[in-house]
């Protein structure tokens, strides 16, 4: 059951598709403090520090309540918070205070209250148990018991928004409830989930022909190859540079013909210059953010000056999708949308600033504390919220300040993308995943988890992270396998690869020192057994995947979700369950060479070194070392279950997906069913009843009527 209460008189932000009637009674579950009432827990615990540089800090804390709309709920103790999508720390969100502000934020570290998303929707479960969603474009901070650690307090910048409360038998049905609210997850192209190359360093034709004759001599299978910035002309979005890439439609064929898609990132910042036809038109046709004095907004971002298309609205959408159409043309199939929370590296206006500071400081000499002043400044200049005060958008004729919508911002850009694709290329899904977003642009898009580094702490996090994220609906989503910041190592390189066999989104991308294509390592082999399993995998993978978004299931579970009453499993944040068959344990301690694994069944568990080189064992429920080798990697069949696994290939296109075998623990099952779901790829009528192929298994065999099946040990 879903209740909706409103308050103020909130932004449309899209996120919900049919709104039920709002309650005028009390609020269920929450305290409702509104603005100007009196607050009586306030726990101000803050001091005057300043820590320079840090402008990122949680512009909601304690100090301003009065003034702000907030919610309060009194956990229990044993109470688990699952849910806030793409946010730093556990699967379990309690004890820390996040805050929904996109940000580009490239340190990831368990002190940050913001990443580059907006997902306002969390659950809680244990004495009750319900979800919540909080439909609102402004800013908003969730603190799950930091400043008390039983207390939950939601607290808006603006009091406006939508409270959607769910409340449902388990976090499963609530998940299901609420993603039935906001809309079926988006699904992409089958050659999606194939292993994918990128690094912010290929420059030319040659460079990325090089790459995939690398991969393909080294076996290693390959679907994509990205284009980061580079390829473009003076970093303008949409379009190419073509003196380094002078042949570009014959690459993308050649490539597409050896079953390798390339791959465009698309910047939100447009850059300002004459006769670059975006720009242009943008400017003629009044399509950009505008400053106070109404004039088209400037921000400096790679390009140098830029401009921002106002995306609240639907004309200007429509139009930037429309640029899409140019790549498109040129035979490219997916897109990766970029800097679009939107990224300011500069304003004038904080640059003059800066500047007069400098000025007014080399007057005298610097002490400590103008030091400091001077280089917080400085490391202020870079996203600095005060930018997003300085310019406007035009919502239903009425001027609106971005902060704001600020957090619809890199969702409506992709959602601009997203609606695009459905018009221009109406029966074949088209790739496309944002660094930015708001509940809502799943129904069009994926995420990719922005600016990581190559640290074991950030793999851990990646392993949460999944979940999270896949709870408000972006079950299409990865993180840079491998760390995108700083040098990588073969081995955290081989344990991140055997965690992303899973990931829907498999990309490897990097801009450190240190090259990371797989075949730069020095057991070439290892990596590529690892990618072959994800496509041996690729049938049950890419079956659970669209069966979760047709049911607005999870893909990634933590095991909680199937077994609430397990204490243990409760608390269990470093294994998660994949699809209905799968348990996943992996190993992310460096220099491990096992792990502890805890199961709540008997499973049978996969050591897997190659396709022709594994061993299987089951296993009784409870707690189990679990060896594991640097070439090995572990996962688990659940009781009654079977996965269904193919011959992998160079690339999804050159896959069999009608001889399959079979991989089952049927437990004290007699028979197991399992439903596969498969397409040619690239459908849009996804429901199409002969997409889903009936898989029994018996102690005989397997059997299925529309695949050739075959059961193995
Ligand atoms: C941003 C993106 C990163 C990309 C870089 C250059 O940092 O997050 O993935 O490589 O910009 O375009």
């Amino acid at each position: 059951m879903i209740v909706r209460y409103r308050f103020g008189q909130p932004i449309e932000t899209d996120a919900v598709l049919t709104k039920p009637a709002a309650e005028t009674g009390e609020v269920r579950r929450f305290t409702v403090h509104r603005p100007g009432e009196p607050v009586e827990h306030e726990h101000d615990r803050s001091t005057e520090v300043s820590n320079p540089g840090e402008v990122e800090g949680n512009p909601l804390d304690a100090s301003n309540l009065t003034d702000l709309l907030f919610f309060t709920y009194t956990m229990d103790p044993d109470d688990i918070v699952y849910g806030l999508g793409e946010q730093v720390r556990g699967i379990n969100k309690r004890n820390f205070t996040y805050v929904s502000r996109c940000m580009d934020n490239a340190r990831h570290t368990e002190d940050r209250h913001s990443l580059y998303s907006a997902h306002n929707f969390f659950i809680v479960s244990g004495r009750e148990t319900f979800g919540a969603f909080f439909d609102t474009a402004g800013i908003i901070s969730f603190d799950m018991g930091e400043t008390d650690i039983d207390r939950i307090q939601v607290a808006l910048e603006y009091p406006d928004c939508d409270l959607y409360l769910i409340e449902g038998e388990d976090p499963t049905d609530i998940v299901r409830q609420f993603r039935a609210l906001v809309g079926r997850s988006y699904i992409p192209p089958k050659w999606a989930f194939g292993y994918q190359q990128s690094r912010w360093a290929y420059k030319t034709e040659d460079d990325f022909r090089d790459i995939a004759r690398r991969y393909r001599e080294a076996g290693i299978p390959l679907d994509a190859i990205y284009m980061d910035i580079d390829y473009m002309e003076r970093y303008k979005s949409f379009t190419v540079d073509r003196e380094r890439f002078p042949h570009f439609e014959k690459l993308t064929a050649e490539l597409k013909g050896d079953g390798i898609h390339l791959v465009p990132i698309i910047d939100a910042g447009l850059k300002v210059e004459p006769d670059y036809d975006v720009y242009e038109e943008g400017v003629a046709e009044n399509r950009f953010c505008k400053n106070a004095a109404g004039e088209d907004f400037t921000l400096g971002v790679w390009p140098g000056h830029c401009h921002l298309v106002d995306v609240m609205d639907p004309d200007n959408r429509r139009w930037f999708g429309d640029q899409y159409k140019k790549l498109l043309d040129l035979g490219i199939d997916g897109f990766w949308n970029d800097m679009n929370e939107p990224s300011i590296f500069y304003t004038e206006e904080r640059l003059a600033e800066a500047y007069a500071k400098v000025d007014e400081l080399r007057q005298g000499e610097l002490d400590l504390n103008t030091f400091f002043d001077m280089v917080a400044t400085f490391s202020g200049l870079s996203n600095n919220p005060a930018d997003y005060e300085l310019f406007y958008h035009t919502i239903d004729g009425k001027r609106v300040r971005h902060d704001r919508v600020h957090n619809l911002y890199g969702s409506n850009l992709s959602r601009a993308a997203g609606e695009a694709f459905c018009r221009l290329s109406p029966e074949k899904r088209i790739l496309l995943f944002s660094r930015s977003s708001m509940i809502g642009m799943h129904r069009v898009s994926g995420i990719w988890t922005g600016d990581n580094m190559a640290w074991w702490s950030h793999l851990r996090l990646a392993v949460c992270q999944m979940p999270g994220i896949q709870m408000c609906g972006f079950l299409y989503c990865g993180p840079d396998l491998g760390g995108f910041g700083s040098d990588t190592n073969e081995e955290l390189m081989t344990r991140w690869l055997q965690f992303s066999v899973f990931t829907p989104l498999m990309r490897n991308h990097s801009a450190s020192r240190r090259a990371q294509e797989l075949d730069t390592f020095k057991h070439v082999d290892t990596m590529r057994h690892i990618v072959e399993l994800r496509y041996a995998l690729l049938p049950y993978l890419y079956s659970e995947f669209v069966k979760a978004s047709l049911a607005d299931d999870l893909y990634f579970k933590p095991l909680a979700f199937e077994f609430a009453g397990d204490e243990r499993a409760r608390r269990v944040e470093d294994q998660l369950l994949v699809g209905e068959s799968l348990m996943i344990a992996p190993v992310i301690e460096e220099n491990a060479r096992g792990r502890m694994v805890y199961l709540p069944e008997p499973m049978r568990m996969v050591r897997y070194r190659a396709l022709d080189d594994y061993d299987t064992e089951n296993l009784a429920a409870g707690d189990h070392y679990v060896s594991a080798d640097l070439n090995e990697m572990v996962f688990f069949i659940r009781p009654g279950h079977a996965v269904p696994v193919a011959k992998p290939a160079p690339s999804t296109q050159a896959m069999d997906f009608d001889h399959l075998r079979v991989l089952a623990n049927p437990g004290d099952a007699e028979r197991i069913t399992y439903t596969l779901y498969d397409d040619d790829g690239y459908t849009t009528d996804i429901d199409a009843p002969e997409h889903f192929h009936t898989i029994e298994v018996t102690a005989s065999g397997a059997r299925c009527a529309t695949k050739q099946v075959e059961l193995i040990g």
